[in-house]
């Protein structure tokens, strides 16, 4: 196993943007996890940091549940209802997980590139051509909510303000120690859903076989599964890709990967699966262990708390080097793993290729430089507030070239 890599800039990019936004947390777990994999941290619970235990935990589900008292599922529960999945075990969760097998199937994913995201790409490669700043935070943002405003059945017409500000409503509900909402909470959290939720009424209600919810209705999905689903499918598929996006051009840039000839030799593939895996943007999950049992030498009893700790996990594999093949235990990790493994993968995957292989086309050919980045502070998910990039040379190489040479011939 490689060690912790903290010296490379994207490295220690990552690192900034996790204690941004975790200030006091970061710091306690990066020093509890410095030195074993697995610790008891008093207060917090059972931290796990080593990516072949983190997978052995995600795929035990008859010992480490999602469900049950202090669960991160219980959270939800109150707002989005029992059956969103995240808050499920056993055979009721793998019924729902079976009948959703095809929301996210390659043809469903690229309807919902097709007519949410392509539009959007587009402008943001011409205005990076027209020589104009483009902030790769804003556009991620947006993709993400137009993607999840389809899933959903949003009016095409709704701006996507109206899903940003309710996904950071939401986020900014959930700190690292919040274990219930109250009865304020909860109602603050169903009003940002409404718009959401209406939404996906009305898609259910149609019942076309073209949308996500349309979909679920044809299948025999009940109205309120349907309100539910789309409530948990906002919540899981707006905040990770928006944040994923930025950080896979931070290490790129940080990777001297934005230059036209470094652009050139990127594969767009490879370099989303490993700045997923660099920037593992769901930092940990919970688990609520069931019966006694032991991780890595430590001892844990029923109802103690996990905390799967999945970017520290990802970090086991040194710096960002698009192409090398993933380790076992970290293959997908960023995703989760067993019965809870991320449901929304193809869709966050698709979308993010198309952002990523539109910034490498125009890299390619006219470099990219960063001229801005921050990090956000005190938020959920760890994330660039901003990251600005623009054309490093106005025209492509090969038309200076072309130009040069008829500039030559007239002469
Ligand atoms: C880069 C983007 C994304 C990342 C890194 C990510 C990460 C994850 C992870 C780690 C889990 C497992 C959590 C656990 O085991 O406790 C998960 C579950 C889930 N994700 Fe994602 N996710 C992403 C995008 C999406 C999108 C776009 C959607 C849907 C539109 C989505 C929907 C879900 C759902 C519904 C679950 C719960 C599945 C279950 O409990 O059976 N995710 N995701």
């Amino acid at each position: 196993m490689k060690a912790l890599t903290r010296h490379d800039p994207g490295s220690r990019w990552e690192a900034r943007l996790v204690r941004s936004a975790h200030p006091v947390v970061a710091r306690v777990v990066d020093a509890a996890v410095s030195r074993r994999g697995v610790v008891r941290l008093p207060g917090v619970g059972v931290l796990v940091a080593d990516p072949e235990v983190a997978r052995l935990v995600l795929t035990d589900a008859d010992t480490f549940a999602k469900n049950g008292p202090g669960s991160s599922g219980a959270l939800w529960t109150p707002v989005l209802g029992e059956r969103v999945l995240l808050n499920m075990e056993g055979p009721d969760h793998r019924v729902l997980r079976r009948s959703l097998s095809d929301l996210f199937s390659p043809r469903a994913v690229r309807e919902v590139c097709d007519a949410a995201t392509g539009p959007l790409v587009s402008a943001a490669a011409s205005r990076l051509k027209e020589g104009k700043d483009l902030d790769v935070v804003r556009l991620a943002r947006e993709v993400a909510a137009a993607a999840i405003g389809v899933v959903v059945g949003l009016d095409p017409d709704t701006p996507p303000s109206v899903l940003l500000e309710a996904s950071d409503a939401i986020e900014s509900m959930v700190g690292w120690r919040t274990r219930t909402f109250d009865d304020a909470a909860v109602a603050r959290a169903r009003a940002a859903l409404a718009v959401v939720q209406d939404a996906a009424e009305s898609a259910h209600a149609a019942r076309a076989s073209d949308t996500v919810m349309g979909r679920l209705a044809l299948q025999g999905a009940s109205l309120d599964d349907a309100r539910s689903l789309a409530a948990a499918l906002f919540l899981t598929g707006t905040g990770t890709v928006s944040s994923a996006f930025p950080r896979i051009a931070g290490q790129l840039a940080d990777a001297g990967l934005l230059g036209t000839a470094g652009a050139a030799s990127c594969d767009v593939d490879d370099v989303v699966a490993e700045g997923l895996r660099m920037t593992t943007p769901s930092l940990a999950t919970l688990r609520r262990c069931v019966r006694p049992t032991q991780l890595g030498g430590v001892r844990l009893g029923a109802d103690d708390r996990v905390v799967v700790l999945l970017w520290w996990a990802t970090r086991r594999d040194g710096g960002f080097e698009p192409g090398r093949p993933a380790t076992g235990d970290l293959r997908h990790l960023c995703f989760g793993a067993g019965s809870h493994f991320c449901l929304g993968a193809p869709l966050a995957l698709a979308e993010l290729r198309m952002m990523t292989a539109m910034l490498l086309e125009v890299a390619s050919e006219r470099g990219l430089v960063v001229t801005s980045r921050s990090a956000a502070r005190r938020v959920l998910v760890p994330r660039y507030a901003e990251l600005t990039v623009r054309v490093e040379h106005p025209r492509p190489a090969a038309q200076v070239a072309g130009s040069a040479g008829a500039a030559g011939a007239a002469a």
